[in-house]
Formats: C-alpha cells, sequence, structure tokens
C-alpha cells in the first residue's frame, strides 16, 4: 500500500499520508508527497490539504535514517516545493506535529489543527536543531523570543497556544478533514492567496542589544554544556540579521555539525534505547496481559505514597496498608503535602488533586486486598519481614494476582519462596521521588511468568514510567553499579580528594548531582543501614566506606541533620564546604595507613566513570541485563547520568573500549587489583577489536 494517496474531493486535493506508526517523513513519504503536489499542479484543484491517517500528524523526519546516505528529495528541498506551488496548501494537523512535521506545515500556506493537537520542535532533545526551516520560520510566525523559547526547549505546545504565537491560523473541532475543507473554500472564496512565510520579515522590536547574551547566558546555565541551543541561538540571530535564504544557509550548516556530534549520536542512541527497554528477548508478542484495575501497596513511607500517587494520576484505585492508623495517617499526610506542592507549582487543579486523592482507601487488615489485581510492597528493607508480608499476601490475594517488592538490595527469588506461587512475584523497584522519577527497574526472578513480565511491562507505560529489566543479583543493574562509583568517590576522598571536588568534577561532565551530595541527600544512614545486613566480606574494603561510617558516628546524616560531607544553612539549606570533615578523611587515612596526596580532575572522573562501566561489563556478561542499551537507560533516567553522554555504556564506547581496558589494568596496577578487574567481556570485546553495538547485535 502506498504511503501517500491524492484524491480530488470537489475543487480541494487532498493529499494523505499514511505511514505508521507516526507518519515519520521516511524517504517513501517524501517521494510521495513530492509526486502528489506535482500531480495537484496541473489538474482541477483550487487548494491542498495536506492531511495524515492513523494517531497523529507527521512526527518529524525519520530519525532511523539518519547518518545514513541522503535520498533525493531531502526535506528542505521537499518543502520547497512545497511552499512554491502554485496552489495553497492547507496542513490538517491532529495528534503531535512535530519536529520535521511542524516544519512541513510552516511551509504550507495554512495551518488549521484539532484543539487536542500539540506542535513543537523537539530536535534539540536529539541534540539537533530544526534542519528544515524551523530556526528561519518560526521567529517569522511568532517573534524571536517565542522561537527562542519553543526551539531551545524541545518542549510542544497546544493547538490554542500555537494559535494565540500565530504558528498557526485556526484550530478547529469535529471531523479534521472536513474542517480543514471548510477552511479551504474560505481560502478559496479570498483569493487563494499564497501566504508564503518566507516573505514576512522578522519583527525586532523589542530585541535589545544584549538581548541574544542574555539569552546565551541563561541557556548555559540551564543546559549546561550542551551544544545544540547555542546553535540555536546562533541561527535565530541569523534570522533578524540576514535574509531567508541566507539563513538557510546557516541553519543547514549548524544542523550538519549538531548530527555529526558526539552529542547527538548519544541523544539519538537514548531515544531508541528508551524504546527497546520495554521489549523482552524472546517473550512472545502476543503474550496475554492481566487486567490491572486495582493496586494494593503495603507501606505508606518514602516509596510507598510515592508509588501510590503513580497509580491513582493514572486514575487506578489504591488501597493504602500500613501496621497501625498512625502510620497511615501519616503516609496520607506525605502525599497530600506532595499533592499541594505540585497544586501550589501550577501543574494540577486543587480539584483534580482532591479526586486523586481520594483514589486512595488506607487500610491496615490484609484482607482489604483481596481483591487486588497487583500488590506492591515497600515495607522496611529486611528479607524476614518482606519475606512475612509475602507469606501473609499469597494467604489473602485472589490466585493470580501479581506480587510485587519494591527492594533496593534483596533476592526477589528468596521473597518469591515464601509464597505458594513464585510464577506471580516479581521485583518493581521505584527510584525516589518515586512520583517524579521515570525509571522503573523490573525484577525478574527465576520463577516469574511471561504473563507477569509482559503486564508489568504494559503497566510501566500506562503510569508513564520508562521500564528496564534485570535478573535477580545484589542491587540489580543501578545499585550494583552505583556501588563501584561510591566505593570510588570514598576512596578519592580518603586519598587526597574533598567532596567539593569530586563533586565538582562529576558535576562538570554533567551529573545532576555529584555522588557526596547525592548521599547527603538521600541520607548517610541509608547505607550505613544496608552494610548493617552484611558480613565483612560482603562489605567489601574498610576503605570504602569508613568515611561515611565516621560521619554517621557523628550523627552527621546529610541534609536532614543539617550537616553530613557539607554543612547545610539551615535557613537557604544551601550546601557549604566544612572543615570538619577535611579532618574526618585525614584521621581516617591515618588510621588506615593512606597517604594523602592531590588527585586531578581528569583521573577522579576515570575513576568514578570507569568503576561504573567496568561493572556494567559484568552486568551484561551475566546476563543481568538484556543488553547495553538498557544499562544507558537505567542510568540516564534513574540516576541522573547526562543523556548528552548516551549513559555509561555509550559513553565507554565514545571513549574507546581499548582506552577504557587499558586504564583499567593500571588501575589495577596502581590502586589494587582487588578493587580493579577488568570485566572478561571487556577484555575479549577489545581483544576481538569489537564494539559494544556489534556485541549486543550478535548476542
Ligand atoms: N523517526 C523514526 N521513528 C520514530 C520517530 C521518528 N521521528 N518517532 C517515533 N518513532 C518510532 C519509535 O521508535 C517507535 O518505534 P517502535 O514501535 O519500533 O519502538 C514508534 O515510532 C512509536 O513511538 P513511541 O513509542 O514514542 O510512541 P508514542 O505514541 O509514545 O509517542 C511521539 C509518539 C510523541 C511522536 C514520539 O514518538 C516522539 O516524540 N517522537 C520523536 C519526535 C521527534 O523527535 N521529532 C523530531 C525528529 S528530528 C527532525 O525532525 C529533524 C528535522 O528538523 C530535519
Ligand atoms: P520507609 O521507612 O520510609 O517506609 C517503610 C514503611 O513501611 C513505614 O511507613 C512502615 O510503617 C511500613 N511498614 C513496615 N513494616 C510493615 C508491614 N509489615 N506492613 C505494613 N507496613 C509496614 O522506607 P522506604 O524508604 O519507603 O523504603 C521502602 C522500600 O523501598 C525498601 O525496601 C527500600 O529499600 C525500597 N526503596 C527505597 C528507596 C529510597 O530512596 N527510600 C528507593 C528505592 C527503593
Amino acid at each position: 500500500m502506498s504511503v501517500v494517496s491524492y484524491q480530488l474531493e470537489g475543487d480541494i486535493g487532498v493529499i494523505s499520508l499514511n505511514n505508521p506508526p507516526v507518519n515519520a517523513l521516511s524517504h517513501a513519504l517524501r517521494l510521495g508527497i513530492q509526486d502528489a503536489v506535482a500531480q495537484a499542479q496541473n489538474d482541477a484543484s483550487l487548494a491542498l490539504v495536506l492531511i495524515c491517517q492513523g494517531r497523529t500528524f507527521i512526527a518529524g523526519a525519520d530519525i532511523s535514517e539518519f547518518g545514513k546516505a541522503p535520498m533525493l528529495p531531502s526535506l528542505p528541498g521537499l518543502l520547497d516545493i512545497i511552499e512554491a506551488s502554485t496552489k495553497p496548501i492547507i496542513a490538517a494537523i491532529h495528534g503531535t506535529a512535530l519536529g520535521g512535521g511542524l516544519e512541513t506545515a510552516l511551509a504550507c500556506h495554512y495551518r488549521c489543527a484539532l484543539s487536542s493537537a500539540k506542535v513543537g520542535l523537539p530536535e534539540v532533545k536529539l541534540g539537533l536543531l530544526p534542519g528544515a526551516g524551523g530556526t528561519q520560520r518560526v521567529p517569522r510566525l511568532a517573534g524571536v523570543k517565542a522561537a527562542l523559547d519553543l526551539i531551545t526547549t524541545g518542549t510542544p505546545i497546544t493547538a490554542v497556544n500555537a494559535l494565540k504565537i500565530g504558528l498557526i491560523d485556526k484550530v478547529v473541532k469535529g471531523d479534521l478533514l472536513s474542517a480543514a475543507l471548510d477552511f479551504a473554500q474560505d481560502i478559496i472564496a479570498q483569493g487563494a492567496v499564497l501566504k508564503r512565510v518566507r516573505d514576512i520579515a522578522v519583527d525586532n522590536e523589542g530585541i535589545s542589544a544584549d538581548f541574544f547574551a542574555e539569552y546565551r547566558a541563561h541557556l548555559n546555565k540551564r543546559f549546561r554544556q550542551q551544544e545544540a541551543p547555542q546553535r540555536i541561538v546562533e541561527c535565530i540571530e541569523a534570522a533578524l540579521s540576514q535574509s531567508f535564504d541566507e539563513g538557510l544557509k546557516v541553519e543547514r550548516r549548524l544542523f550538519v555539525e549538531c548530527m555529526q556530534s558526539t552529542q547527538s549520536a548519544a541523544l539519538r542512541h537514548l531515544f531508541f534505547a528508551e524504546r527497546m527497554s520495554s521489549k523482552i528477548k524472546g517473550l512472545p508478542k502476543d503474550t496475554q496481559l492481566k487486567d490491572i484495575k486495582r493496586v494494593g501497596i503495603i507501606g505508606g513511607g518514602t516509596m510507598g505514597g510515592g508509588i501510590a500517587m503513580n497509580f491513582v494520576n493514572a486514575n487506578i484505585p489504591v488501597t493504602l496498608l500500613e501496621i497501625n492508623h498512625e502510620a497511615l495517617q501519616r503516609g496520607k499526610d506525605i502525599i497530600a503535602k506532595n499533592y499541594a506542592m505540585t497544586v501550589k507549582k501550577g501543574k494540577l487543579t486543587t480539584e483534580l488533586a482532591v479526586e486523586r486523592q481520594a483514589l486512595i482507601t488506607g487500610t491496615t487488615d490484609y484482607n482489604d486486598l483481596a481483591d487486588m489485581d497487583l500488590v506492591i510492597e515497600a515495607v522496611f528493607e529486611n528479607l524476614a519481614i518482606k519475606k512475612q508480608v509475602f507469606a501473609k499476601l499469597d494467604s489473602v490475594c485472589k490466585p493470580g494476582a501479581i506480587l510485587a517488592s519494591n527492594t533496593s538490595y534483596q533476592d526477589v527469588n528468596l521473597i518469591a519462596e515464601s509464597t505458594s506461587r513464585p510464577q506471580d512475584v516479581i521485583g518493581l523497584h521505584f527510584f525516589s521521588p518515586a512520583n517524579v522519577m521515570k525509571l522503573l527497574e523490573i525484577v525478574r526472578g527465576d520463577k516469574t511468568s511471561e504473563q507477569v513480565l509482559a503486564t508489568s511491562m504494559a503497566m510501566a507505560k500506562t503510569i508513564k514510567k520508562i521500564p528496564a529489566l534485570s535478573r535477580v543479583c545484589y542491587g540489580f543493574i543501578g545499585n550494583r553499579m552505583l556501588r563501584q562509583y561510591a566505593r570510588e568517590a570514598q576512596l578519592c576522598l580518603l586519598e587526597g580528594s574533598s567532596p567539593e571536588a569530586i563533586d565538582r568534577v562529576m558535576q562538570n561532565f554533567g551529573m545532576a548531582m555529584g555522588p557526596l551530595a547525592v548521599g547527603d541527600l538521600a541520607g548517610i544512614d541509608i547505607g550505613y543501614k544496608a552494610r548493617e545486613g552484611l558480613t565483612d566480606e560482603e562489605k567489601g574494603d574498610v576503605r570504602s566506606y569508613c568515611i561515611a561510617d565516621a560521619l554517621y558516628e557523628m550523627g552527621r546524616l546529610g541534609q536532614k541533620t543539617g550537616a553530613g560531607y557539607y554543612r547545610y544553612d539551615a535557613e537557604t539549606r544551601q550546601r557549604i564546604a566544612d572543615p570538619i570533615v577535611l579532618e574526618v578523611i585525614e584521621a581516617q587515612a591515618k588510621k588506615r595507613g593512606v597517604e594523602r596526596k592531590a588527585i586531578s580532575d581528569e583521573t577522579i572522573l576515570a575513576r568514578l566513570t570507569f568503576a561504573l562501566i567496568n561493572e556494567g561489563f559484568k552486568i551484561l556478561e551475566e546476563g543481568i541485563a538484556q543488553r547495553s542499551s538498557d544499562i544507558d537507560v537505567v542510568y540516564a533516567f534513574g540516576y541522573g547520568f547526562p543523556a548528552f553522554r548516551g549513559g555509561p555504556m555509550f559513553y565507554a564506547e565514545t571513549i574507546g573500549l581499548e582506552k577504557v581496558y587499558q586504564t583499567i589494568c593500571q588501575f589495577g596496577a596502581t590502586y589494587g587489583e582487588d578493587f580493579w578487574q577488568p570485566a572478561a567481556l571487556l577484555k575479549q570485546l577489545v581483544a576481538e577489536g569489537k564494539t559494544l553495538s556489534e556485541w549486543s547485535s550478535n548476542s
């Protein structure tokens, strides 16, 4: 079936696109549109409507064609043809007109959209800029400031807001095709004027001499180290100071530069990685899903409350179980506080916040969980307690209910053994704050059924999480890797660095926060308590946690006690370097016979990131993660790893696996092979001269 069809509806030619799932501008689609526009120039039509079948208007250029040999017509070439049409073309928009999709609509002479539609230029999220005239046409229609805001954030806007800023001409209701045909008749009645955006002058009113410098400075703060936002400013400056055609040339040059950048390759990798991570290797596509209509949550603490919010936000009622009424009330109060904050930020109306909370029923009686389709346990991180809870669930829950644990470290197989239905038991590891963080690690027990796995993946999408599958091991994918990263942060401290230096290096690398600031935020007691349950051997070398333990013993638990690796201003909560911490570090170094000396920023960065990467390779070779891109998803969406570096495994490839391997071997010789044993898979790939992507596609 052809992806483009053309037919006359009276005196209007209708170009209809049908390229599922999102009408991306593939080569076939571009060719089809070119042919249809050419055909329409010589027929009886007086105007043309460009409309899409399926769930959306064109969602952009076809990202899977990026990096391959270009095929004509190029998108800019096609848009020239559309704009040069002798008959007015009206874009009829539904769903999302994004990137090249919106640029196609902007090359048309008129645009109408359903009120439910959204439009945007999200290229910046792929490390790109609009490369088909978007940077030149948007400022002509909407002005310089609105263009900069739209294109540098990449956030789509509603049709109503697009109408307000002049990006579209009309918001319509009902059947889109008939509304677009009516609009086309109006345009014909008014003389079928060809409104070409290229002919509009950019309005320079209100653009002061230092406007662009100020805007760049604001972007530098907001998008630290990212190249595309700065290049977008350059394009829009060109729109103001040069002709349309010269501006297009600037845009093309900078678009090509972005396309060839490592940052864009990393962000495009994550785009597909995010979509791939919900696919389970070997799972039949037609696996029947269970219905999740009612959810039970056990434990209304830090995690349970946030998890509950995810479900009620998706309109799924929740029964929240606590040990007593007091604990239940505390949990409900925290949820209410979180909703109040969301309302205050203007992200939710008071009515909706009330409606959502009304979907939460509290209980202290396990019998109230009998009818739940899914129960998620989020009680204390203690195996014995969790086993008791699961045995109880086994006795009250209906057959077929999914029984999940939010455990961070405990063995999901052992938890499953405390029930008579291990096939229904799974790990659903949310991240804190659970109502905000995108990642959901789905932990597959040895006996977890395919149906439970598939349902959990689908459920993740329903509650707008990004899932990644892990097998059972201590800490699963994310926390197991984090342990090695934290180990290196602690060793660097002991051997000569400071919390400020380590956090600065990692923040400059692009991490949302440095590891010691994160330690203070999460609480130094969390790691201490986790270690309490471990044997000395499991705890590892004392040098990798002695400073944390010393701070814990001083009552410095982090932000919650006003001091940890830093001191915190009581009013502003701002963190301040604390000389006492340096004394603690020096005392511990002395006690452990470690001679402190300066560590360069480069070494700090390599030690922390290579510790992550090496463990990532071990996780892959053991089959804990399905694919290396899933590890990248875990780190980008759960641990604040800079998306523009593509995740730790992609980052390793950009450095070169050989260099990573050699450095790890060197670290082994310098800092001890107990800490630094290169993963067998890394060694193997280097020996075979293969990349991770080559290995992933064959495994
Ligand atoms: N190119 C190729 N494939 C695309 C695509 C694109 N632009 N957009 C989506 N897809 C694919 C996805 O990979 C996915 O494939 P899969 O089913 O094999 O996993 C499928 O379409 C469905 O995508 P989603 O799962 O994301 O579907 P949703 O309904 O959740 O979301 C969407 C739809 C909002 C359109 C979302 O897919 C999206 O944001 N797409 C990217 C939009 C974008 O970035 N456009 C700009 C592209 S760059 C550009 O246009 C450059 C130009 O300026 C020259
Ligand atoms: P928390 O201490 O804040 O809350 C636990 C709640 O469980 C308490 O309110 C307690 O009253 C309740 N509880 C304890 N035993 C119970 C029982 N038998 N029946 C019913 N309720 C019971 O703990 P938090 O931080 O919410 O952690 C819960 C789980 O989530 C743990 O397994 C933890 O490892 C995991 N987790 C925690 C994260 C975090 O950052 N806090 C992140 C990801 C997972």
